[in-house]
């Protein structure tokens, strides 16, 4: 028995900016955020919406596609840097909304590979057959930590929610391996203070590689080689980011996941709404073997080779 991804949902705010808005805001220019990290809009939550509120929203589509209730959920993991406050934590939020009256529910805090580890943890609750469901959310709402004064970080940042059912799946499916790491040591270079503090080029250098070899690992521990690889969905960081670790894995422009024109980078919920986007355009299909790759501030990181 093996634990798998058995429904999903996601969840964006409506309100849409675009590179030329903040044109206008700011010294920047279409052009320049194009070509540096691949993005054209993001969508940002207005005031009467806040982190649970897309946690929630994105939960129930997942559920629903699930074909479970709330209250067959043993556990809530909800992996967010943006809660709506300190505690209560989202994950009780959106228990109390979706009525999982019989769940245990916590936050996970590992930046953008905060999803990663979420799905870890679910799995190990799953193969023990300690819960039958577990309900994993990737959220954030960065728009409220972003320092629109600083137009090196103020561009790539969107919100969003992305969420996920994890139960049983038949042998050989599912979840065939994953890595998870941690390097406190760079903790420095992507934190917040008041609001979020970045030093681009170090993340960059660090996301390039790790996401390399995060990749690589997976692959090999799930006993497959490079090229049994069907789709890439990788953290939608920046485009060159993105593509080198596609690169590392020899894999064309169209077996890798791209929805940071549409969304920026939306943290946690990346890989989330990225898969939802793909399973939606078929380019995620029965049987593929899918590799999903994450990094973010603490720094960490997290990959998944999944047979879907
Ligand atoms: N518009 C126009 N010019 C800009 C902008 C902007 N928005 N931002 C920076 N520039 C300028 C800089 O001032 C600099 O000008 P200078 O040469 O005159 O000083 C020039 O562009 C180059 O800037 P760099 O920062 O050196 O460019 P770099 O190639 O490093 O790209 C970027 C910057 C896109 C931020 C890149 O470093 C990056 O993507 N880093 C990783 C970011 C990331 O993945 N973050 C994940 C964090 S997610 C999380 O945990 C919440």
């Amino acid at each position: 028995m093996n634990a798998g991804l058995i429904g999903t949902g996601k969840y964006v705010p409506p309100h849409i900016l675009t590179n030329a808005d903040l044109e206008k805001r700011m010294d920047t220019s279409d052009e320049w955020i194009r070509t540096m990290t691949g993005i054209e809009e993001r969508h940002i939550a207005d005031d009467s919406i806040d982190t649970s509120d897309m946690a929630y929203h994105a939960a129930v589509d997942a559920i629903a596609d699930a074909g479970i209730t709330p209250d067959e959920i043993g556990l809530i993991l909800v992996a967010t840097v943006t809660p709506d406050q300190p505690f209560p934590s989202v994950a009780t939020m959106i228990q109390e909304k979706l009525g999982a009256k019989k769940a245990a529910a916590m936050d996970v805090s590992a930046a953008c590979a905060g999803f990663m580890y979420g799905i870890v943890t679910a799995k190990q609750f799953i193969e023990s057959q300690t819960y039958d469901y577990v309900l994993v959310v990737g959220v954030e709402k960065l728009s409220k930590i972003t320092n629109w004064e600083d137009r090196n970080t103020a561009v790539l940042f969107g919100d969003g929610a992305g969420a996920v059912v994890i139960g049983k799946v038949s042998e050989g499916r599912g979840i065939l391996s994953f890595e998870l790491g941690a390097d406190g040591s760079g903790g420095k270079h992507l934190y917040q203070e008041e609001k979020l503090v970045m030093n681009g080029r170090e993340v960059f250098k660090f996301a390039v590689r790790q996401m390399g070899e995060s990749a690589v690992s997976v692959i090999e521990k799930a006993g497959l080689t490079l090229d049994e690889v069907d789709y890439l969905i990788p953290h939608q960081a920046n485009i060159r980011i993105m593509n080198s670790s596609r690169e590392r894995l020899g894999l064309p422009l169209e077996k890798m996941s791209k929805t940071i024109h549409k969304y920026g980078n939306t943290s946690s919920a990346s890989i989330p709404i990225s898969l939802v986007d793909d399973l939606a355009n078929g380019k995620v299909n029965d049987d593929d073997v899918i590799v999903l790759v994450g990094f973010g501030g603490g720094l960490t990181w997290g990959a998944l080779c999944i047979k879907w």
